[in-house]
């Protein structure tokens, strides 16, 4: 198969405020997936802009009292530092203020016009006399017209859920001055989507570019009913690109930010002699085509999976081979917030700690879906002290320095089938990785590490160096293994530590630069002098964290993201799950103790065709016991994507016959409050199979 040639972009970060652990979740996520292409020998290129344009940055400038262009590029410096700073690399960062765009937005929009898409109407908009404006909904609080709540946003209430226009709140108050709004028509230019309907509908539901649940959910909110003309011009002033042919009136900062995407395209390819048309051009006679895959947050889901499909098909450009949708932040399980001081911005996070923790948390934590990830800063410490620290970088830290002189063993020894399995691994870790399952990848890749720590524990090289010139050998042997796993191990987390693997190759075999170098043991090299390769997370590292982040001033980055339209309907974020299912009576200890809780791992799991949920799976409880167990969470769950991962199990419950077969326990698993998703329960690496749940 000739190289793939993949385009990806992470969605353009708002120019009116600095990158916060948020953000980040998205640009790790997409620098990862592209470190991963790049390593396997594919032609990928990682392409972000900043989103410069719209109301927010205008009131911004003026707060500050500077122009909107100083405002841009003091941002653009500090998110480019910022991003520099946690290892993300793209190989070109626009603007979308740059000529690049505006030529480009000029010619979609003529490709429009030219299919007679473009209308023209009055709307009736809320204006502040004082700051001069025309003010987005949310700049305007008022009382509610149904339910007489005071203090709702322009477009919605929160007390009882009702949507209106701002210009019937109650009372209006603009948030920008205080003053009072007024009501003003103003003419404004729409697209009219609902002409290419049909087109949505096909390639939501079949393109293969989103996940079914995705696209159901379009279907559900959207595409059932004709789609609704796009407002996509704003009357002066307005920080933005003025319309040619339509003086006085600016595109919508949603028109040009994705354009952005093509625009950075069209100045990556000046910079190194390639053609944009080989890139965003349909077939382009290019071979292979190339793909492109757009990372995004679940929040502006519709204007990747609606509006912009449909901008390029009415211009003809290519369409996206992949939009891949995460879900949202939470900080010790709630919504990043300034007053509980959890509201971390990256610069705060570089200041007291490691970029690369960081990475690798986000990267177990990530597992290609949209839910919502939870940053637990006590789990975040544990989980990188045991798996990169404990695991990891010791395998290297307990054995380099024996080898220092001697350099590796000349020829691979007998190491039990430990390098080759984990070679084999290798296509298994990379499926993930391709998933965007870093997750999966993840676990896999620590338990080759534990097989790892487990051959040392049993060789015991401080042993054998005690015994002096007559173990000298195998001494030498012990560790040319150990330290070949550990780089095998690097490795597979290069796309996600990227820092971890220039180290290693200092330390022994040069830079890393391909997947293959998993696949054969180094022999006969020298060993350079070990460094320390990772520290420790301390609690007093992340008390400091929490400190600073308490005493950030505050800025107009928490405000509300731009555009009207959010997903907060999806299953992800509406529960209200303790009230859906109230508690269960009270109970004592003793009752709890009578169910036994252990931790298995599934070793088998296969479906079972004639039943709608199950899916068998075969657990094991640690050496020789085993069980059979039907668990209803078919559907959610590859069977192939289980095995190997610990759950919890009901080891005690007495066993049930069932049409299929003799269940014997029963799988732990979360669900209820309006998700649809069962969620299965995972210990803390380092947990064993056999362990009991105290
Ligand atoms: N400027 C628009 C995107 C235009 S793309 C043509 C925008 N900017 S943003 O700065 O608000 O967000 C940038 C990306 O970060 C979005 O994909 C958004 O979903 C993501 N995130 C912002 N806050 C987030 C969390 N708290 N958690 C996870 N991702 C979040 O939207
Ligand atoms: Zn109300």
């Amino acid at each position: 198969m000739p190289d793939r040639r993949i385009l990806v972009t992470s969605a353009l970060p708002y120019a009116n405020g600095h990158i916060h652990l948020g953000h980040l979740v998205e640009y790790i996520q997409t620098d990862i997936f592209v470190r991963f292409q790049k390593l396997r020998g594919h032609r990928a290129i990682y392409l972000c802009a900043d989103d410069t344009h719209g109301t927010a940055i205008m009131i911004r400038a003026k707060a500050e009292g500077r122009s909107e262009h100083d405002l841009i590029s003091g941002m653009r410096e500090a998110h480019l530092a910022d991003f520099a700073g946690f290892q993300i690399a793209f190989d070109h960062y626009g603007s979308t203020d740059s000529p690049a765009n505006r030529t480009l937005c000029g010619e979609i929009w003529q490709a429009l016009r030219d299919r007679g898409l473009v209308v023209s109407r009055d709307v009736q908009q809320l204006f502040d006399p004082q700051a001069g404006v025309f003010l987005a909904d949310r700049f305007v609080r008022g009382t509610c017209p149904k339910c007489s709540a005071a203090d709702q946003y322009g477009d919605s209430c929160e007390q009882c859920g009702a949507t209106y226009s701002p210009a019937d709140l109650v009372n209006p108050v603009s948030t920008l001055s205080g003053a009072t709004p007024e009501v003003r028509s103003a003419e404004h230019l729409f697209v009219t989507i609902e002409t290419l309907h049909s087109f949505l509908e096909t390639w939501t539901t079949s393109s293969g570019a989103l996940d079914p649940r995705i696209a159901n959910y379009l279907a559900g909110h959207f595409l059932g009913e004709p789609l609704r003309d796009w407002d996509v011009s704003r009357p002066a002033p307005y920080f933005g690109f003025e319309i040619p042919d339509k003086p006085g009136h600016y595109w919508y900062v949603w028109f040009d930010a994705p354009i952005g995407y093509i625009a950075a395209t069209s100045e990556w390819c000046v910079a190194h002699g390639e053609s944009l048309a080989a890139w965003w051009h349909r077939g382009g006679g290019n071979d292979p085509p190339a793909e492109i895959h757009h990372f995004i947050g679940k929040d502006i889901t519709y204007f990747h999976t609606l509006f912009w499909p449909a901008m390029l098909e009415a211009a003809g450009l290519a369409l996206p081979t992949k939009v891949r949708i995460h879900g949202f932040l939470t900080v010790n399980g709630q919504k990043m917030s300034k007053s509980r001081g959890t509201f971390l911005m990256a610069r705060t996070y570089l200041d007291h700690l490691d970029p690369a923790a960081l990475r690798y948390y986000y990267a177990a934590k990530l597992s290609g879906g949209i839910d919502d990830i939870d940053l637990n800063l006590e789990e975040f410490a544990a989980k990188v002290n045991a798996d990169l620290v404990g695991k990891v970088v010791n395998l290297a830290s307990r054995t380099a320095r024996w080898l220092e002189t001697t350099g590796l063993a000349t020829t691979y020894p007998d190491d039990g089938g430990l390098f080759a399995r984990a070679a084999a691994d290798g296509a298994e870790i990379a499926a993930a990785y391709e998933q965007c399952d870093f997750a999966r990848a993840m676990r896999a890749i620590m338990l080759a590490a534990d097989r790892a720590n487990a051959y040392v524990d049993a060789e015991q090289p401080w042993k054998l160096a005690k015994a002096g010139a007559a173990a000298a050998e195998k001494l030498q042997q012990v560790a040319s293994v150990a330290l070949n796993l550990f780089r095998q191990i690097t490795v597979y987390l290069a796309p996600v530590l990227p820092r971890l693997a220039e180290q290693v190759g200092d330390l022994i075999g040069g830079p890393i630069r391909s997947w293959d170098e998993s696949q054969q043991p180094l022999v006969g090299l020298p060993v350079g002098p070990f460094q320390p390769l990772m520290r420790r997370v301390e609690a007093t590292q992340l008390e400091a964290l929490l400190a600073a982040a308490a005493t950030q001033p505050p800025s107009p980055a928490t405000l509300p993201p731009q555009g009207t339209a959010t997903m907060t309907e999806s299953a992800t974020d509406s529960g209200e799950p303790l009230a859906a299912e109230p508690l269960a009576p009270e109970c004592t200890i003793d009752d709890f103790t009578k169910v036994d809780l252990r931790v298995a791992r599934i070793i088998a799991a296969e479906e079972v065709p004639e039943a709608r949920k199950l899916l068998k799976l075969t657990v094991s409880l640690g050496g020789d016991a085993t069980r059979t167990v039907f668990a209803g969470i078919k559907g959610f769950h590859e069977p192939a994507a289980l095995i190997g991962r610990l759950v919890v199990v009901v080891a005690n419950l007495a066993p049930r016959q069932m049409k299929f077969g003799l269940s014997e326990g029963m799988v732990v698993a979360a669900s209820g409050a309006g998700s649809p998703g069962v969620f299965l329960l995972s210990p803390d690496s380092g947990a064993l199979p056999g362990m009991r749940l105290h």
